[in-house]
Formats: C-alpha cells, sequence, structure tokens
C-alpha cells in the first residue's frame, strides 16, 4: 500500500486543526509554543508513516508502547537510552561554543535517578549507610575552581552512585538500600575541597521487563551502563554543573546505552592504606581524584541549568 497522502490539503488541514496551530488562545488555555511544538512532531509522524509506510498493526504497537512506557514509569530512562538526553548535551556544548565558553569541566547526561535533599556535610561526607558486602571502599575527592584555577568556596557538590549490584537507592527493587545510602551534598571551604566516603559502584542495567529494555531488545542493543558516578555541582557565581565520571578499568566504557562516556570523564583509580583511619571499612581503598572546573554564568545568566521532574525526599 505505497501511496502518499502527507501532502495532501486534507491532512495539511488536520495537522493544523489538530495542533489547534494559530489558534485563538485569547481565553488562556492555549499556548502558541506548544502548538508550534506539537505541531511540528505530529507532522514528522504523519510523514514518517508515510514515506516509511508504517501499518496500521505497527502504529497501534507503538501506540500501546507509549502505555508500557508510562506503566513502567521508564520514560525518562527510555530518553537516555534513545540518546536523546545526549543530544541535549550535544547541543549545550554547540552553544557553549558558540559563545567561546571552554575550559569547564565537560557536561554530561543527568540520567533518571537523581533525588533531592540529602544532607549536607561540610567538606566531607560518608555516604555508604548500608552494608554491601561486595563492595569495596572508595574515596572520591578533589577540588572545586574556576577557570583562573582558583577554588571555589560555597560551592555544593552533590553525588549519587549505584550500589554493587547496580541499584541505586530510592530505585532499588531489592530493598537493600535505605534513605540517602550511596548520595551525598558536601559544602566546599577556602580551599573550594570536597570528599566522599563511600562504596564502589558497579554499572547499572535496565530493568529486564520494562519498557526500556523492551525496545533496545527490538534494536538489538544491550541496556547496561559502566560503572559511574553522577554529580551536580552548584555555586552562585558559576553556572551549575551536571557530570558524572566512569570507573577507569569497566569493559563498558566505550560501549554506554546512555552515551555518557567522555574521554575526560575517566579519573584514575589508585590503590591506597589508611583507610581505616578514615573511617572505610577496610585499611585498603580505592582513591579518585576528580577535580572539578566551574564555569562563569553568562551576562549574569546560568543558561544550562535544566528544569525536569525530580524526585526529592527528606533524610
Ligand atoms: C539510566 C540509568 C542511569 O544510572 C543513568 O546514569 C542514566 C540513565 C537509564 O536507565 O536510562
Ligand atoms: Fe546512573
Amino acid at each position: 500500500m505505497s501511496v502518499k497522502v502527507f501532502d495532501t490539503k486534507e491532512v495539511q488541514d488536520l495537522l493544523k486543526v489538530a495542533s489547534n496551530l494559530g489558534g485563538d488562545n485569547s481565553n488562556d488555555s492555549g499556548n502558541a509554543r506548544f502548538q508550534q511544538i506539537v505541531h511540528r512532531l505530529l507532522s514528522d509522524v504523519f510523514k514518517a508513516i508515510d514515506d516509511l509506510d508504517i501499518t496500521p498493526d505497527e502504529v497501534w504497537a507503538g501506540v500501546n508502547y507509549l502505555n508500557k512506557l508510562g506503566q513502567d514509569g521508564e520514560a525518562a530512562l527510555l530518553a537516555a537510552g534513545i540518546g536523546l538526553e545526549k543530544y541535549l548535551d550535544i547541543r549545550l556544548d554547540a552553544a557553549d561554543k558558540a559563545v567561546g565558553l571552554d575550559g569547564g569541566t565537560p557536561r554530561t547526561i543527568e540520567g533518571p535517578l537523581y533525588v533531592a535533599g540529602a544532607p549536607v556535610r561540610e567538606g566531607v561526607s560518608k555516604i555508604d549507610i548500608n552494608e554491601d558486602a561486595e563492595a569495596g571502599p572508595l574515596v572520591i575527592r578533589g577540588t572545586v575552581t574556576d577557570t583562573d584555577g582558583e577554588p571555589v568556596p560555597g560551592a555544593l557538590v552533590e553525588c549519587w552512585h549505584a550500589n554493587s549490584k547496580g541499584f541505586y537507592s530510592h530505585f532499588d527493587p531489592t530493598g537493600a538500600q535505605t534513605g540517602f545510602n550511596l548520595r551525598g551534598a558536601v559544602r566546599t571551604g577556602a580551599d573550594g575541597k570536597y570528599e566522599f566516603r563511600t562504596l564502589m559502584p558497579v554499572g547499572y542495567g535496565c530493568p529486564p521487563q520494562g519498557a526500556t529494555q523492551q525496545l533496545l531488545d527490538g534494536l538489538g542493543r544491550h541496556g547496561n551502563r559502566p560503572a559511574h558516578v553522577h554529580f551536580f555541582i552548584t555555586s552562585d557565581d558559576h553556572r551549575k554543573l551536571t557530570t558524572q565520571f566512569n570507573i577507569e578499568g569497566d569493559p563498558l566504557i566505550w560501549d554506554d546505552f546512555a552515551y555518557a562516556t567522555r574521554e575526560e570523564l575517566i579519573p584514575h583509580v589508585v590503590e591506597k592504606t589508611g583507610g581505616a583511619a578514615l573511617g572505610m571499612k577496610t585499611d585498603a581503598y580505592k582513591d579518585i581524584e576528580f577535580n572539578i572546573v566551574l564555569t562563569p554564568r553568562v551576562q549574569g545568566k546560568d543558561n544550562q541549568i535544566v528544569n525536569r521532574p525530580r524526585v526529592s525526599a527528606t533524610a
């Protein structure tokens, strides 16, 4: 059934009325920007159906997939897995380049598993609350500076990561984690330093029965990430940075299903002793120095702040 109807007046009129493009919004119920975006996205879907001769069965499989995606609560997971979140980073990088902004620690995706509200400590925080027999001790530390290399005092460094099973607290199907396990927030002092005492994470895998993995299966892709640690770094005089580092040596570093890996975000893992004095569970521990360079605001404005629905909880 290779018919072409997209360019007909009937279909173009349908797209306009369905999105109410150019509609009268004077009663405040419609929004011109929203109408424009819906009109464009709907047009792109209609055109794809025409161009690829997508069958009704295929369309309904897709519609039904959206129901499963919502039921599973995985829309933000899927956004990472299909490269949409990476694409937004590519656009932000390009916008920085266009105004000559460089020299900061590279951004990379937030992912869907942040939880706001971790207790804020001064300088150092021990964030492994729950026992995890499989996980070895890890210190993550560094200095927050500006692009001139000056320490940034008063910066809020937030981190979050998975346990030895690849699960995050608040989203752990095994129930093994409480509160803000493996999630922390540290305020830098005059020296700009931060430190988290924690346990080594393992890479995350998409829920095997979930909608995201279902789509990836259809593409012949896996849904795994290398071991990684997420960061938000917030400071009054700088742009908020969203980033992560990967754990050096993880075989999936260059095969991340969410495309978050960047060359500059793979710090060395160093074996150290003296963990007992730091309150670590064994004297031998791993140490990762991850220094963070923040970029200035653009005309006083943080133009890389991203507003999106986020889970929050009280500690
Ligand atoms: C996903 C999970 C993560 O831990 C992450 O950092 C990014 C994305 C996800 O399931 O999409
Ligand atoms: Fe993650």
